[in-house]
């Protein structure tokens, strides 16, 4: 069979690709031969690790959380690094797993997996978390808890590219913060489990997910033990200049660094007092 054939074959049994465009051999992609919207993400997202890295990810071990057709971690992977992607549904999987071995690659491996089952115990421990599309997905309280999770298993860096809430509609509790967000409608609670499978970017069961407000999403990051977190602008990502444009500014990459919490030498008075919370006045 050629390797345009065994493609169709994914097509014919999952459906088309949906995001990652990816260079299969010979000329034939995943989605396209031209540009397309998955590309600068990409960049954006390799480039934060590199850069972070020194240049290199040869022998990292790299999570790729909700990882859809792969894309980011069998880029990792060809970078060098040791990665494991987890997703949950099979249609994604399927074409992940199909350009991994495309690739011949042996240093990425796929699981089928609720990303809630997070935990050390069960994947290990990371370098790099890759929290991409996904965070905005969860319900409360799991999308608390989930936070923890991802720094539970991260030793370094995660990069959280998600949508936040502009307005603070609706209040949780949560390791003694006060969480404000609001609701986001995934998919009518009715519908059957089948239905749900087919919708390949939703979440997998919450018909409802929780959107943080940047506030308590910097809060709630702070609190599970990253010690300093950015916002990425550079490299760009042309969809989300054009969601600023219209005034849809919710979406970020956040870059989050799991160091030691500094003590300071000119002045010792903050060092035994944790940060100052951020307030939901904006
Ligand atoms: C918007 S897509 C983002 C995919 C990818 N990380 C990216 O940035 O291109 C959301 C993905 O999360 C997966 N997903 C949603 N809820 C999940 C869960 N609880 N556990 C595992 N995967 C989940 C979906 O199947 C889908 O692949």
């Amino acid at each position: 069979m050629s390797l345009a054939e065994k493609k169709q074959a994914i097509i014919d049994q999952y459906g088309e690709w949906t995001n990652h465009n990816m260079h299969l051999g010979d000329g034939l992609y995943t989605i396209a031969s031209d540009p397309t919207p998955s590309e600068p993400k990409l960049r954006r997202m390799t480039q934060v690790v590199m850069d972070h890295f020194g240049g290199s990810v040869e022998g990292l071990r790299v999570l790729d959380l909700a990882c859809l057709e792969g894309m980011y971690g069998l880029e990792l992977a060809r970078q060098g690094a040791s990665v494991v992607g987890i997703e949950g549904r099979e249609a994604n999987l399927a074409k992940a797993r199909f350009v991994r071995d495309v690739w011949g690659l042996n240093n990425i491996e796929f699981f089928q997996d609720d990303v809630r089952n997070l935990s050390s115990e069960k994947y290990g421990t990371f370098d790099v978390v890759f929290c991409l599309g996904i965070y905005y997905h969860l319900d409360a309280p799991d999308v608390f808890k989930f936070m923890d999770q991802v720094a539970s298993v991260c030793t370094r860096l995660a990069i959280v590219d998600t949508h936040v809430s502009f307005t603070a509609e609706e209040q949780h509790h949560y390791n003694g913060l006060e969480i404000w967000g609001r609701n986001y409608h995934e998919f009518d609670a009715e519908m059957s489990q089948q239905e749900r499978e087919k919708i390949l970017w939703a979440s997998l069961d919450n018909p409802k997910s929780f959107w943080l407000t940047r506030p308590s999403l910097f809060n709630l990051m702070g609190q599970v033990g990253f010690t300093s977190v950015y916002e990425c602008h550079q490299p760009l990502v042309q969809k989300f200049v054009e969601m600023r444009r219209a005034n849809l500014n919710d979406r970020a990459t956040f870059v989050a660094v799991k160091g030691q919490s500094v003590q300071l030498r000119s002045s010792a008075l903050s060092n035994n007092t944790p940060g100052s919370l951020w307030t939901e006045a904006v």
